[in-house]
Formats: structure tokens, sequence, C-alpha cells
């Protein structure tokens, strides 16, 4: 059952998975906590941190910048410079595959006084930054990228910013996303005069929370997906205390499904964040009927996290759309092998920017479904997938097994990966992506039992 070649993972048909696990910090919350740690005034102990290559991403970016971060597993100490103590970069800054890092910066070095110049890995330099580069341009930065030939109205990485003197404006983002938010939101701490971010629906508040909770001049309204940043008053300081990351629910989600699909397993995973604009994916796997129970024990940086116990069992299809679509969009690969195996079919609409992810998710998705033999159509803005049927109680059609292509992205690897667990033949998962959000996916897994 070993896995001996250090490129492949081997999958096969597994037995119940059983037992507690841990997954590693929270990617979305691990770069925040970098970054925010960087601009308070003095050292940050942050722990919890989460493991993954996006997360080192960030922390090699703000070491470029001048700051100074010590890294020991899952802690880090960060020696904060404040708002206006970075330093230019002597040469690019690479932020590998993480969208996250890449937009942040971009919205963070806009309103320092020197250019930066921001690259990535080739899925990065697909991802579209037109819809940041036009409200900080508004703002008073300049922002070049690279402008494709097939996509003229569109700019993407390498991105050069000359940052600067920013004002504050009113900012409709054409899509709801979080990076996007947070990246205006950081430019907004450093303009003059209040900045303003409208949603289209409401994307995840880890920003808002996290630095409201180091006392930003911040105030969001839910409610109105509305964010407004006003500097006017504010010192300036954001105070440095420590910071706990919780566990990553979206590297979870592969775990919570695989306990869901593999017949007789019952998985409880502690220390997860439970952020409500953040977890659709729990709502979703209700909706179709799993065996979940989900409990808050605490909270850190005005996140809540707790416990999610799964056990296998029936699953039904079910419709995942608006603003669940939303709350789960980077849970839906685990949600699509949920769907696979459950009775009846599952549309997923509403998922335009999947295809602006890691990779085009959708693509992707229906063609690891149609490999393992699952009914699958592809649609503009997400996918209609028939299950199998019969988890957890009576027979299904069978799953096929080969060769998984992530092409660079890690939660095509990891469906892949879990999908397997219920596949009749033989899975294989080139492993060199898991480790951008979750490099202990294979050992967890193992260690609840799994066979690969
Ligand atoms: C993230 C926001 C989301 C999400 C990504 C992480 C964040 O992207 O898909 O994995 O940490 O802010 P968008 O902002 O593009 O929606």
């Amino acid at each position: 059952m070993e896995n001996r070649d250090p490129l492949l993972l081997r999958v096969r048909l597994s037995g119940p998975l059983r037992g507690r696990c841990r997954v590693p910090g929270d990617k979305s919350i691990s770069h925040r906590a970098l970054l925010f740690a960087a601009l308070c005034d003095g050292p940050v102990q942050i722990d919890g941190l989460g493991s993954g290559g996006d997360n080192a991403s960030t922390a090699r970016a703000l070491r470029a910048l001048g700051v100074s971060i010590s890294l020991d597993a899952d802690q880090a100490l960060v020696e904060g410079v404040g708002v206006r103590g970075l330093r230019e970069a002597a040469r690019p800054i690479d932020c590998g595959n993480s969208g996250t890092s890449i937009r942040l910066l971009t919205g963070l070095v806009a309103g320092q006084p020197f250019t930066t110049s921001l690259e990535g890995d080739a899925s990065l330099t697909r991802r579209p930054m037109r819809r940041l580069a036009t409200p900080l341009r508004q703002m008073g930065a300049r922002v070049e990228g690279r402008m494709p030939v097939d996509r003229p109205d569109e700019i993407y990485p390498p991105l050069v910013i000359e940052g600067g003197h920013l004002k504050g404006i009113r900012a409709l983002l054409p899509v709801a996303s979080a990076q996007l938010k947070s990246a205006l939101v950081l430019a907004g701490l450093q303009a003059d005069g209040p900045t303003e971010i409208v949603e289209p629906g409401l994307s995840r508040d880890h920003t808002e929370r996290m630095l409201r909770h180091l006392g930003a001049p911040l105030f969001a309204d839910p409610a109105a997906r509305t964010v407004r940043v006003d500097p006017a008053g504010w010192n300036g300081r954001l105070h440095a205390a420590p910071m706990v990351v919780p566990g990553d629910l979206s590297s979870a989600a592969f775990v919570i499904v695989a306990a869901l699909i593999v017949p007789g397993s019952d998985v409880t995973v502690e220390g997860v964040g439970l952020n409500p604009t953040r977890s659709g994916v729990i709502d979703a796997l209700l909706a179709m009927g799993a065996d979940l129970t989900v409990e808050i024990t605490g909270q850190a940086m005005g996140e809540p996290f707790g416990t999610v116990r799964a056990r296998a069992g029936r699953l039904r299809g079910t419709r995942i759309a608006g603003e669940l679509a939303l709350r789960s969009i980077d849970e839906v690969p685990a949600l699509a092998m949920a769907a696979a195996v459950a009775e009846g079919e599952t549309d997923l609409a509403d998922l335009r920017e999947l295809r602006v992810k890691e990779s085009d998710r959708i693509s992707a998705l229906a063609r690891e479904l149609g490999r393992a033999g699952v009914g699958v159509k592809e649609l503009p803005d997400g996918l209609r997938i028939t299950g199998l049927a019969g988890t957890g109680t009576g027979p299904r059609a069978a799953l096929a097994g080969g060769l998984v292509e992530p092409r660079h992205d890690h939660r095509i690897a990891m469906s892949g990966a879990i999908l397997g667990l219920v596949a009749d033949a033989e899975t294989l998962i080139p492993t060199d992506e898991i480790g951008t959000s979750f490099p202990t996916f294979a050992d967890v897994l193992r260690g609840l039992g799994a066979a690969l």
C-alpha cells in the first residue's frame, strides 16, 4: 500500500477510514496573518500557520520587501515593520502558484513609494488581473501587466506596480472576490480619504474580521456586501498581538468527503475553521444527506473554529448554486467527488469563477470524472454530475482508476485521490501540486487507514 515512487501517489480501493485528525492551518487566513503581522508595529508570533507552498510564497515575498520572518514548522515569528516600513525589493518577487499572494501584495505595494514586480508560475501567469488593476489605477497607482494577444481586454502577470500616493474610491467589484476586496482594503488603508468596496455577493470575510481585530479603521456591512476603510483619525498602527490560525476547511473537505464516500468510515477533524462565509461545503453536504456533526469550540482573531465528524452513508444529488456556490467555491472539487457517488443528479451552477482558478476547474473536473466513468456534462458556469449511487450500502456502478492530470492544480490532484479510494482499479496522482495547500494530505489519510 505504500507509495514508493516520490512523484506518484498510488490510491486503491480502501477499507473504512476511522479516527481523529487535524489538517494544516487555513491557507487564506495564513496569507493574511503573515501580511498583517508584517504591517504591525513589532514582533508577532503566529501559531498554526499553513505549511503549503502558497503560504511560503507570501512569506518569501514579505522577506523580499524587507520583513524578517522566522519559520519553524507551523510557527512563525514576524518582525512587523508597520504600514510604512516596507522596502523596495531588489528583484522581481516570485509568487509561485498563489493567486492570493499576488493579488493581496498588489494592493499592498500600490500604496508604497516604490516599484514592485510580481511574477509566478505557468498557472499564475494566466490569472486575470484587470479586475484589480482598474480600481488601483483609479486610486492613483500605476499597474502594468502582460496583455495577451488572444485576450486584449485582460491583464495577466507578471505585474509591475508603481506605488505611491493613493486616494480613496468607491469600487463596485465586477465579481465577488475576497482577493480583490482584500487587495483594495490594503490599498485603502494607505489612501487619503475613505475607500468603499461593494461586492455583487459576499465573499469570505477573513480580512475584515482579522483587520478589525488588529485595530484597523475598517467597517463591514455584510448585509450590504460593503466594506469601508477610512484612515482619517487613525494613528496608522495595527496592534501587534499573537495570532492563531485554525485548520483549513478547504483541506478538511477532502478528508470529510473521503469519510462520507468510503463505506464504514467515521472520522472527526479537529480545530478546523468554520467561518460562515467559507463553510458552504458543510451546508452543501448536509443538503446531500451527509451524516455530519459540526461543533464550534472556539474563536481566534474573530474566526470561529471547531470539529466536524463525518460518517459514511447514502448521499443524494442536490443543486449547489447562488450564495451556496460562492461559500463553497474552493470545495467544489471535493463536492464533485461526493456527487460522483451520490444517488441522482447534482447540479453545480453559478461557478464561472472556477474557470479562472489555479486551472479551469470546470473542464478539469469534467475530464477527471469522465476518466473515472462518471456521467458528467460541462456547462458554461458549472457541471451536471450523474451519481453512481449506493455509497455506504448496496452496490454501485464501477468506478475506473487511471492517471489523474492535475495540471498545476492542487485541488484537482486531491479530488482525484479521494475518488480513487472508491475506484475499482488503481488511481495514480502526481504529487507535485498537493504541497501547494495540504502537504500532509497523504499522511493524514493514511493515518485514518486509507489505502494510499
Ligand atoms: C481566496 C479567495 C478566493 C478563493 C481562493 C482564496 C482568499 O478567490 O478561491 O482560493 O484567500 O482571499 P477569489 O478572491 O478569486 O474569489
